[in-house]
């Protein structure tokens, strides 16, 4: 395992990320872990990451000196380099001119760090500081116009430092870089693959519930599904799957989502229909908070109700990924037995949390993943295409994506809309290219339009197609005019009560994604 610690770089997540592409394990720690607890977890290296900080700053975060003499090798990255310098008797001041973007990298020490590096390759550079004076030991290994030390080791040591990112995909030579210091440096071997994986969660799984019932419900996502997947895997029938139907999906998702668990993989599904009870839940209702709300208390209404009617169950699944984990390190644990507690149903992320008496054990075998490594999971259990490589859908669904009251009439119209916009996405293979693509109903506003000789006033819809890498941002896609005029023509023709297609082009922010 290689140990990440985390100085507040936005990149610390992606440095973990590519370091697993190259098949090793690896984890984001806060840069308070002490020397001593990295001995115990035995990393085979550990990297610092970069931080916003100066490390000059007062206040600014440092690592137990201790770290350099366990004779782990260390990578400092930008802040993490510096700090190593600064801690170990060098010098790091404000550089005259900050570097920022592209930068070539001029290779002066070939071997280690470096090997196989193709001299001048563009490395990504985002740093106001530089290193001035190298600590006893230290030589350089690279540089850039602007940067003596771009690249530092004390080989004797096994220790290194890089100015630059080489996470990003900006840096040309950046993965090369990372295998040098995983494989040759620190000696790590390419265990962390998907059928390691399995084994291990199954194992895990298996221990840990013995033989107690699992509930788990399930949503239709690539998240809950992979987990509903491994599971059976893990357990048969000691797993209870529940889908709780909203009223609010895709047109047809409900049944194609049973008929492909019970099915095609026979995996039982217990079908909840809730789809009166929420619709009455949203009875005049067009705050979109509200909406969020009441259909979050329902959820658990239903969940509550339904869970004491198959159980009892002594565990909950969730599919908790390994972001969720770094995010809310150690703030949901139980103080009295150190479990996890459930403060989410993870589907849903607008409900609150689970009530008191509804206290499962939680199983978690996700939460090690990151998202595309959930995706090669499920793949490798047999998932189809449709669910891994599906777009995320919100868990109030379509309710959001009807600015208004929501009504039965209303939902059919964007039932049918949405279908258009997927049916055309898909046929002109647009869809791996987007991150969402969706249909929204505006049923409090009217328009005129003309249809044969008649004239029509009803309801605009608005196309939503929107390219993003996280969700956190997104922009507005740029696709062929002559698609937007297929699911245009089709729409207006297609679905009664709409005789306007508009098309969105708000990124966010300012925008969001969702209207709601
Ligand atoms: P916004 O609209 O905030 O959406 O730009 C960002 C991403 O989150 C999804 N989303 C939700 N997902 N429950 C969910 O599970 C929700 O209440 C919810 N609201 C928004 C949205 O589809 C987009 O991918």
């Amino acid at each position: 395992m290689i140990v990440i610690l985390d100085f507040g770089s936005q990149y610390s997540e992606l440095i973990a990320r590519r370091i697993r592409e190259t098949h090793v394990y690896s984890e984001v720690l806060s840069y308070r872990t002490t020397a001593a607890q990295l001995q115990q977890l035995q990393p085979k290296g550990i990297i610092l990451s970069g931080g916003p900080n100066s490390v000059y700053d007062p206040g600014a975060p440092v690592c137990d000196p201790e770290i350099w003499n366990l004779g782990i090798p260390v990578l400092g990255v930008c802040y993490g380099m510096q700090l190593m310098v600064q801690q170990l008797g060098g010098k790091v001041e404000a550089a005259e001119k900050g570097e920022y973007g592209r930068a070539a990298l001029h290779i002066l020490d070939p071997t280690d760090l470096l090997t196989n590096l193709p001299d001048n390759s563009i490395m990504w550079m985002s740093h106001g500081d530089s290193v001035t004076e190298l600590p006893a030991g230290f030589h350089p290994l690279a540089h850039t116009d602007n940067t003596p030390c771009a690249a530092i080791a004390d080989p004797t040591r096994h220790l290194y430092g890089v100015q630059f990112h080489p996470e990003v995909a900006h840096s040309e030579a950046g993965a090369f870089l990372i295998r040098n210091f995983v494989y040759h440096i620190c000696g790590c071997e390419p265990t962390w693959t998907t059928e390691a994986f399995i084994e291990e969660a199954i194992r895990e799984v298996r221990a840990r519930v013995g033989d107690k019932k699992v509930l788990l419900a399930l949503s239709g996502g690539v998240d809950s599904s992979t987990l509903a997947f491994l599971l059976h895997r893990a357990i048969g029938d000691q797993l209870t799957c529940m889908f709780i139907d909203q009223g609010f999906m895709r047109k047809e998702e409900p049944q194609r989502l049973l008929r492909l668990f019970q099915e095609q993989f026979h995996i039982p599904v217990n079908y909840v229909d809730g789809q009166e009870r929420f619709l009455k839940q949203l009875q005049g209702i067009t705050d979109p908070e509200e909406k969020r709300k009441r259909i979050g208390a329902e959820f658990i209404r239903v969940f509550e109700e339904e869970s004491q009617r198959l159980g009892p169950f002594e565990y909950l699944a969730q599919g908790t990924l390994y972001p969720d984990v770094i995010e809310s390190a150690n703030t949901n644990v139980d103080p009295v037995t150190g479990e996890r507690i459930a403060v989410k149903i993870k589907s849903h992320h607008n409900v609150g949390g689970l009530p008191k008496n509804l206290r499962f054990k939680l199983v978690e075998p996700l939460r090690k993943l990151f998202k595309d490594e959930v995706r090669q999971l499920g793949q490798s259990l047999g998932l189809p295409e449709e669910i891994v490589r599906r777009h995320p859908f919100p868990g109030p669904g379509l309710a959001i994506r009807i600015i208004g009251e929501v009504t039965k009439e209303r939902l059919e119209i964007l039932r049918d809309a949405d279908m258009i916009v997927r049916q055309e996405i898909n046929r002109s293979g647009y869809y791996p290219k987007l991150w969402q693509a969706f249909a929204v109903l505006l049923p409090d506003v009217r328009s005129v339009g003309v249809m044969g000789d008649k004239r029509t006033y009803t309801y605009p819809v608005v196309l939503r197609l929107v390219t993003s890498e996280d969700g956190m941002t997104a922009d507005w896609a740029r696709v062929p005019y002559d698609l937007l005029a297929t699911i245009s023509n089709r729409i207006v023709n297609e679905v009664p009560g709409v005789n306007r297609v508009v098309y969105d082009i708000t990124s966010k922010p300012p925008g969001t994604i969702e209207w709601e």
